[in-house]
């Protein structure tokens, strides 16, 4: 599949994910955009709806209504960028027909699907594909993502709180017991349905926080981290809502089983663990991450901080929610899917200032 363009599908194309998956496959150098779906756009050109996209191939491609016969024929790999239990019901339709499928809902993150219940309030059918899902971490799990026909694509939140734990839990550095994942988000991370709490005026000029030790993403990270570290554990993990279109900043309070862990220690472990994975940028000592260095892009920037006064080991990690936490995840998934380069069209630089 890697010699010719391969054919993709994007199912949610009006949603904040679907633009920026538009953004990023009008660019890539091996996938050619066949399908879009909207079922309130339907009919327009991708540049009626997304001026932005003006002048790029894509957009002229017309805006078709949800069906997954249509797209089956037309796609060979299809991106579901919907709410999750409408995700679930069109993965069911386009793995029958053969299709691969990176889903970028919650609704195949969780292996028991008695935990996706209790979470998400509703019913998960679809044991069976659930089981053939592959978690699309690609620093964890890139084998099994190229072999994949459905990839799970992680929450923004976990894939900030993964990546900035992997290491110190891998390497047996830190108390599993004893973690707190304080997390911001900017607002697009709530979809860009119009709801009263991401209006302009209920947002700009403020900060809060929300869904205090209740947020959904809350098991899949506990899933995850639980897998990495050996054993169950339990995270705290709380979210706050930052007045900025994009990016999360997490910052994770843990506990060195060793109290002399010595801030050289910590930095040697991350950077070896990720030496190989060019997405995962370790920060210089006495430097601290910003989410403006990673807009638009792939990057986890990540910080440590050896606390002596507390005896913390505290992380930083920073992403963009959009591109590291929903869409370039997606297509770096789908590069592993399709025999591609991970990086293949996601070597963009930060949008700064
Ligand atoms: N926003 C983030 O930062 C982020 C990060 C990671 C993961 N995610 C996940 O990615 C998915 C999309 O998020 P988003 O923020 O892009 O959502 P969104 O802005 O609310 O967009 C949802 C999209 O799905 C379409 N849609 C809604 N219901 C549908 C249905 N029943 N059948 C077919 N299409 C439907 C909508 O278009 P029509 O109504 O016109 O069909 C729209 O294009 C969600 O599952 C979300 O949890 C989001």
């Amino acid at each position: 599949m890697s010699s010719t363009l391969v054919r993709v599908g994007l199912v949610g194309v009006t949603g904040y994910t679907g633009m920026e998956l538009a953004r990023l496959l009008a660019v890539h150098p091996s996938f050619r955009l066949a399908a879009v779906t909207s079922r309130q756009e339907a009919g327009q050109t991708l540049a009626e709806v997304y001026p932005f996209l003006q002048g790029f191939a894509v957009g002229d491609l017309v805006v078709s209504l949800p069906d997954a016969d249509a797209l089956a024929d037309a796609c060979d790999l299809i991106f579901l960028a919907v709410p999750h239990g409408a995700a679930m019901s069109i993965a069911a339709e386009l793995l029958a027909r053969g299709r691969k499928v990176v889903d970028l809902s919650a609704d195949f993150r969780l292996r028991d699907t008695a935990v996706y219940e209790k979470w998400y309030g509703r019913e998960h059918s679809l044991a069976d594909a659930l089981a053939e899902a592959v978690y699309g971490l690609p620093e964890l799990y890139a084998d099994r993502i190229a072999a994949a026909s459905l990839v799970a694509n992680p929450g923004c939140y976990p894939t900030a709180a993964i990546l900035g734990l992997y290491p110190a839990l891998a390497r047996k550095l830190i108390d599993p017991d004893d973690i707190v994942i304080d997390a911001k988000s900017g607002v697009s991370g709530a979809g860009r349905g119009p709801v009263l709490g991401s209006l302009f005026c209920e947002v700009q000029d403020s900060f809060r926080a929300y869904s205090l030790g209740s947020h959904r993403h809350t098991p899949e990270m506990e899933q995850e981290l639980s897998a990495i570290a050996g054993r169950p554990l339990v995270v705290s993990f709380n979210a706050h809502l930052l007045p900025v279109n994009r990016g999360i900043l997490a910052t994770i309070y843990t506990k060195p089983k060793d109290p002399g862990l010595s801030p050289a220690a910590a930095r040697e472990a991350y950077a070896s663990a990720y030496a190989d994975h060019p997405f995962v940028r370790m920060l210089p000592a006495g430097r601290l991450p910003e989410i403006r260095s990673t807009r638009g892009t792939m990057f986890c920037d990540i910080a440590l901080v050896a606390d002596a006064r507390s005896g913390r080991l505290i992380i930083v990690s920073v992403i963009d929610n959009l591109c590291r936490g929903a869409s370039g995840q997606a297509i770096a998934n789908a590069n592993l899917m399709c025999g591609l380069p991970l990086a293949a069209g996601l070597g963009q630089a930060a949008l700064v200032p």
